[in-house]
């Protein structure tokens, strides 16, 4: 099937068209930007939706965990990646601490995502009461949630390791009923991270909003990959849920190498490259 002719490709998509790709049988395909230089190349390819993830932090920032980011940061990305994405949802992360703790704060953090950086939906990880309440508030006044569950980064402190989640009965029983939890207060899909594929298609076959799977298998009703590791520009992480699409950081370097290897010999630029 070339999606790229399919009628989801054709106009903007919304929270309800996830809905109705969901209904359809439609996988929905997303991949993380955090500039314009890569969002343009996304929106090219024909993704469904563009998640300004926190990983900036480990993909732009070189930062071991997402802890660090900021709401202006987050800001500062989502902003360049609205500039011209268009036709893709763009979801942008809500950082550690700008929405646990206090409802009115998340709600307003939320609403500033939406003014200043123009993106269509916020994600947020985890599901305690005061999250379902920021759900639910945000949802009633025009704010589209994502929820987060399995292998959540921001409560790294918390698991204290990357492994995958909901794999003894209690959790994936936990994560489950996060997970109806979270539609029940209004999110617009769930994001499920790092758990068995038997507990992401219950989940999917469970809720009617969608779920989109990083290492959760492949009943979920999409994917998400972070574009750096899907692309093999970041070559020093390697789980078994990244599929390497291409080897973008040998190609970079090579090229670079060559370029340097001609600025040194006097190689570049010649006569027919200046003025
Ligand atoms: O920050 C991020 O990129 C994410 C994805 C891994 C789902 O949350």
């Amino acid at each position: 099937m070339n999606y790229l002719n399919d009628k989801y490709n054709l106009g903007a998509i919304t929270t309800e068209r996830l809905r109705e790709m969901k209904a359809d049988g439609r996988k929905i395909c997303c991949i993380t930007a955090y500039d314009a230089l890569f969002a343009k190349i996304f929106e090219e390819a024909g993704v469904d939706l563009i998640l300004v993830g926190d990983s900036l932090a480990n993909i732009v920032q070189g930062k071991e965990t997402t802890l660090s980011v900021t709401l202006k940061e987050m800001i500062y990305h989502t902003k360049a990646v609205t500039s011209v994405a268009k036709r893709p949802l763009v979801v942008a992360d809500m950082p550690f601490m700008s929405y646990q703790v206090n409802i009115d704060e998340a709600v307003n953090n939320a609403g500033r995502l939406l003014k200043e950086a123009n993106c269509d939906a916020v994600k947020l990880e985890g599901c305690t009461e005061k999250i379902l309440t920021a759900v639910k508030t945000m949802t009633e006044i025009g704010i589209p949630v994502l929820g987060h569950l399995g292998l959540t980064p921001q409560s790294i402190n918390k698991f204290g390791t990357y492994k995958a989640r909901g794999t003894d009965k209690a959790e994936a029983e936990k994560i489950f009923s996060d997970a109806i939890q979270l539609e029940d207060a209004g999110a617009c899909a769930v994001v499920l991270e790092k758990i068995p594929a038997d507990l992401g298609k219950s989940i999917s076959e469970n809720l009617s909003i969608p779920t989109i799977g990083i290492g959760a298998g492949k009943y979920c009703d999409g994917q998400v990959l972070v574009y750096a590791d899907m692309l093999g520009i970041n070559i020093d992480f390697k789980p078994r849920f990244v599929r390497r699409y291409a080897e973008l950081h040998e190609v970079i370097k090579k090229a670079v190498e060559q370029y340097a290897s001609d600025v040194i010999n006097s190689n570049f630029p010649t006569d027919k490259e200046s003025y």
